[in-house]
C-alpha cells in the first residue's frame, strides 16, 4: 500500500526527497533558478530562544536577507513563500512568531 521512499542529503532535482543535515544557504546555491512552488522556513527568530544566539539587529537582518536572495532566485515567479519570523519590538519584548512576508528585505 505504501511505496518506500529514498530519503537523500545531497540535492538533485531527480530525488523526491531531500533532508539536507547542513547549511541552508549551502543547499539552496545548488538549486536552479526559478525551480521551486513552494518554501516553507522557520529561520532563527532571534528574540533569545535558548537554542540561538541573539544577533546584532542589522547582522540578523543581513543573514536572513542572504537566504530571503536565494530563495527568490530558487523560486518560480508563480512561487511563494512561508517566511515565520519573531516578533520584536526595539526596547520591549518579544512575541510567539507570527507568519508574515517580507519582501523589502532583497
Ligand atoms: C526558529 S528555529 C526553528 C524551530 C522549528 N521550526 C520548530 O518548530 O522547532 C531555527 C532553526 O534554524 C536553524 N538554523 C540556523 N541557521 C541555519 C542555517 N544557516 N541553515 C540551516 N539551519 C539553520 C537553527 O539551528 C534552529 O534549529
Amino acid at each position: 500500500m505504501f511505496r518506500t521512499r529514498k530519503i537523500a542529503e545531497v540535492f538533485s532535482p531527480s530525488e523526491d526527497i531531500v533532508l539536507y543535515p547542513g547549511d541552508c544557504l549551502k543547499l539552496l546555491a545548488a538549486i536552479p533558478d526559478e525551480s521551486l512552488s513552494l518554501v516553507i522556513t522557520s529561520p532563527p527568530y532571534n528574540i533569545g530562544k535558548e537554542y540561538e544566539k541573539k544577533l546584532k539587529l542589522e547582522t540578523y537582518i543581513e543573514q536572513q536577507a542572504a537566504v530571503i536572495r536565494e530563495c527568490v532566485r530558487c523560486l518560480s515567479p508563480q512561487g511563494s513563500i512561508c517566511w515565520q519570523v519573531g516578533n520584536y519590538v526595539d526596547g520591549g519584548g518579544h512575541h510567539t512568531p507570527r507568519y508574515c512576508a517580507v519582501p523589502y528585505l532583497y
